[in-house]
């Protein structure tokens, strides 16, 4: 059976765009492989972050998580920082990937020109050192990400093949896949820059109101002209609004086209918001049962305990191969 292994960094609110990357295919994710999901809290550290934020935004995950579909009995969800081999791994690869290719990566680009160089920690800089280990220690095929996350599996790659050229076939390849639909959502006010967590404006959120949900979809930026089209680079907002409404529906963005032709920009719009909200409304609901009952807490404690034993497997096999020495063998 294929491992299939995903994660979420707590930072900041769960958008739109999160919901259709990741978690709207966990269902059929956990039919179809053995799947390890997290909260990559260790990540989150990554920049500056408020403790009490950073644990309300964990416990966020996990009920988005269970409310999205996420069962249990077939997948595992579990703390990143609950399982030590994260950062095992971590101490080991570090020495396996290089600065000139991580200085190289899209994500600390973005993130460490908006600051001070004296301000920049380590951990951001070395973001996809963590996220390899990640990956491996589960021996996962199948990495399913949005389009922003490529480039770091892609990393982890490389890692892999110079890890196993070095010591032999230690290390398992990973994949990364993206959905056919919606593998970048772009923002509602500016369709040119993605729909992200830590930019507000114009990104819709998971607990956000109804009605709130509603009036950032009527009011997205839209294009010049009157045809709703898929064509990304001189439509925009409105291939944006197309993808979000085809991820919702399930169809393809043909079919989508083919349901709006010769509809006005205003009926579209509502016809859209008609559709997240059918998604959101029901996944709210679930979400915050889940809060109530906590959940969550239960599910969390168990999938650390059956994370660790393959993540604790992987690691031992890793410390072998490098050279370090086992005493309990
Ligand atoms: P994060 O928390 O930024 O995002 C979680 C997942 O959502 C996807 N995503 C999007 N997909 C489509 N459109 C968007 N606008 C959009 N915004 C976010 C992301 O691509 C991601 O798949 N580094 C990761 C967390 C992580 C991880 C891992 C993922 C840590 N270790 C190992 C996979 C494997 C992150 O910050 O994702």
């Amino acid at each position: 059976m294929e491992k299939i292994l995903t994660g979420i960094k707590p930072t900041g609110k769960l958008t739109l765009g999160n919901y259709i990357g990741v978690l709207k295919n966990i269902r059929a994710l956990q039919d179809r492989g053995e799947c390890y999901l997290f909260i990559a809290d260790l990540h989150a550290l990554t920049l500056p972050i408020d403790p009490e934020e950073l644990r309300q935004n964990s416990i966020d995950i996990a009920a988005f998580y269970l409310a999205s579909g996420l069962d249990p009995k077939k997948a595992t969800l579990f703390l990143q920082s609950s399982v030590s081999a994260h950062a095992e791994a971590n101490a080991i690869f570090q020495n396996y990937l290089y600065m000139g290719e991580l200085s190289r990566m899209t994500q600390f680009k973005d993130k460490s020109a908006k600051m001070k160089e004296s301000a920049i920690g380590l951990g951001l800089f070395a973001y996809p050192v963590l996220m390899a280990g990640d990956i491996v220690l589960y021996d996962a095929d199948i990495v399913p990400v949005g389009e922003d996350q490529k480039q770091h599996v892609e990393l982890t790659r490389d890692l892999v093949n110079r890890f196993n050229n070095r010591y032999g076939e230690v290390l398992k390849m990973p994949k990364p896949e993206m959905n056919k639909v919606g593998r970048r959502i772009m923002s509602l006010s500016d369709p040119t820059v993605k729909m992200s967590k830590s930019d507000p404006k114009g990104d819709i959120f998971l607990k956000d109101d109804i009605k709130v949900i509603r009036k950032k979809i009527m009011s997205a930026v839209t294009d010049l002209g009157s045809e709703v089209k898929y064509d990304p680079e001189n439509k925009p907002g409105i291939s944006n609004l197309l993808t979000i409404y085809a991820a919702m529906k399930d169809v393809s963005i043909e079919e989508a086209e083919k349901h709006f032709e010769g509809k006005r920009y205003g009926e579209f719009k509502g016809e859209v918001a008609d559709a997240v909200i059918e998604v959101i409304e029901p996944l709210q609901q679930r979400y915050q049962q889940i809060i109530d009952s906590k959940s969550y807490l239960e599910v969390l404690k168990e999938g650390a305990q059956r994370a660790s034993q393959l993540a604790n497997k992987t690691l031992k096999r890793i410390k072998k191969a490098v050279g370090l020495l086992q005493i309990d063998e």
